[in-house]
């Protein structure tokens, strides 16, 4: 039996969909521990290229329950949405699950988010704008609904009465429109309906599981760069795409977890604001968002590009325990002649750091120290075992493990299921 955390160790956008769909083979239940519909986790199989949003990335196996985790923030209408476009290409969704005790990401949440956003003015965190912020705020100010809630109509009922006598001071303040809770809580109502066979409690599914030693995916949304205490705070995610909380969103024992992947994309990219050492400004940047194609799955928004931060992935291998790195699009770098790899950063008093991320106001002062390795200039995407790697792309790799101080576990070398294999 195993129950293995799939965490993003960058700043987001590693490939953590397509390592899901290709580990989601071997395991009966996949989870999805936090976020909501700001994911976008691209899938490349036999049902084609999806995008999922909230729905786990373990969906394209029928025998695999999906279920969607307590520390997730659910827009319903997006769900219901992204359910109908599976639907269309064939996609079985029988097993698909969701936690009475996930957040319900409500309208007004988006609403809110969108306000923030444009009150602070220059000052943005640049967040997707789908509202996860507002819910996770709502959730820890307690004035949250829930999405078994959809299943108690007084209560829920109770609870959108006193959330909206917030919610409309704070949209009227930020000169929005307030809303209308009874065409809420027609809307809730459809919800129900929609959705009410799939709204369970989780524990004991999840003790079942253990019990027959059946194999588990926990998914994390994002990563941990934009996790809410360890990442480049403020500009970071409402919630925890660390390993240390995947227990907490699935609801399993804190000593569950038998494995850690972190993944990583051979170089470094960043949606979104904030300070980013290692961003390129220069023809290489572009190169590397051109040829990877670094644009948001969810907003489009064009990716900030740079080398592979070993500082910053070392950090997130320390802080949740890494069991091995999954390397994910390794062909990107196929046209370097030389590639660069940030082994510390220099700060203004000339210190060298390797061992931390510095808290957000000196990172803006941090300069990436860069060691130069030799590319491999040919192309490794019909690579299927390590030996088959040029052996300049074998080094490179093998100078991140040094680095990062976790065995890697897993290369990609293209977006399709079948591009990756397995490191013994
Ligand atoms: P996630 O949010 O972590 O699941 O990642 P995204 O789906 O947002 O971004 C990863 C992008 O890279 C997607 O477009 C994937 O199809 C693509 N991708 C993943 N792995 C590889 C790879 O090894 N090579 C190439 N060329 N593309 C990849
Ligand atoms: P996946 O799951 C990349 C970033 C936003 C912003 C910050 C906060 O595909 O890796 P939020 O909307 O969560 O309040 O925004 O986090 N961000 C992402 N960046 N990929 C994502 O999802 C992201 N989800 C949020 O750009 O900086
Ligand atoms: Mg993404």
């Amino acid at each position: 039996m195993s129950v293995t955390a799939v965490v993003g160790a960058q700043w987001g956008d590693e490939g953590k969909g397509r390592i899901i769909d290709y580990l989601a083979q071997d395991v009966k239940w996949v989870f999805r521990f936090q976020g909501g519909d700001n994911a976008g986790h691209t899938v490349i199989n036999h049902y084609g290229k999806n995008v999922l949003h909230l729905v786990p990335s373990g969906i394209f196996y029928p025998g695999v329950n999906n279920v969607i985790g307590a520390g997730c923030v659910v827009n319903p209408q997006s769900l219901l949405e992204e359910m109908k476009k599976l639907t269309a290409i064939g996609v079985n969704l029988d097993k698909l699950w969701i936690s009475n005790r996930a957040q319900i990401l409500m309208p007004y949440h988006r609403l809110l988010d969108e306000l923030e956003e444009t009150d602070r003015g220059t000052d943005t965190i640049g967040t997707t704008k789908r509202g996860v912020g507002p819910a996770y705020a709502d959730k820890a100010g307690r004035s949250g609904l829930r999405m078994g809630d959809l299943l108690h109509p007084e209560w829920l009922e109770g609870r959108l009465d006193s959330a909206l006598r917030n919610v409309n001071r704070k949209i009227e303040l930020l000169g929005g429109k307030p809303v209308d809770g009874n065409a809420l809580y027609a809307l809730c109502m459809d919800y129900r309906d929609q959705l009410a066979h799939r709204i369970v409690d989780t524990v004991p599914m999840v003790r079942q599981a253990l019990k027959a030693s059946e194999n588990i995916l926990l998914e994390g949304q994002l990563a941990v760069m934009r996790d809410l205490d360890w990442g480049i705070y403020p500009y970071v995610t409402s919630s925890n795409p660390s390993a240390a909380y995947a227990s907490v969103g699935a609801g399993l024992p804190a000593g569950a977890l038998s494995e850690v992947v972190g993944v990583v994309k051979a170089y470094s990219s960043c949606v979104g604001d904030g300070p980013f050492p290692v961003e390129l400004h220069d023809a290489d940047g572009t190169k590397l968002r051109e040829i990877g194609q670094e644009f948001g799955a969810t907003t489009g928004r064009p990716r900030r590009c740079g080398w592979f931060d070993a500082v910053a992935v070392n950090y997130v291998a320390w802080l949740n325990g890494m069991t091995s790195l999954a390397i994910t699009k390794l062909d990107i770098l196929d046209q370097f002649e030389t590639l660069k790899i940030c082994t510390g950063y220099r700060m203004p008093n000339g210190e060298i750091v390797t061992d931390t991320m510095p808290d957000t106001p000196s990172l803006y002062e941090a300069q990436p120290v860069y060691e130069e390795w030799a590319g491999w200039n040919s192309s490794t995407e019909n690579c299927r075992h390590w030996d088959e790697l040029p052996k300049a792309a074998q080094a490179y790799i093998n100078r991140l493990r040094e680095l990062v101080g976790v065995k890697v576990g897993f290369v990609s070398v293209g977006p399709k299921r079948e591009q990756m294999f397995v490191v013994k």
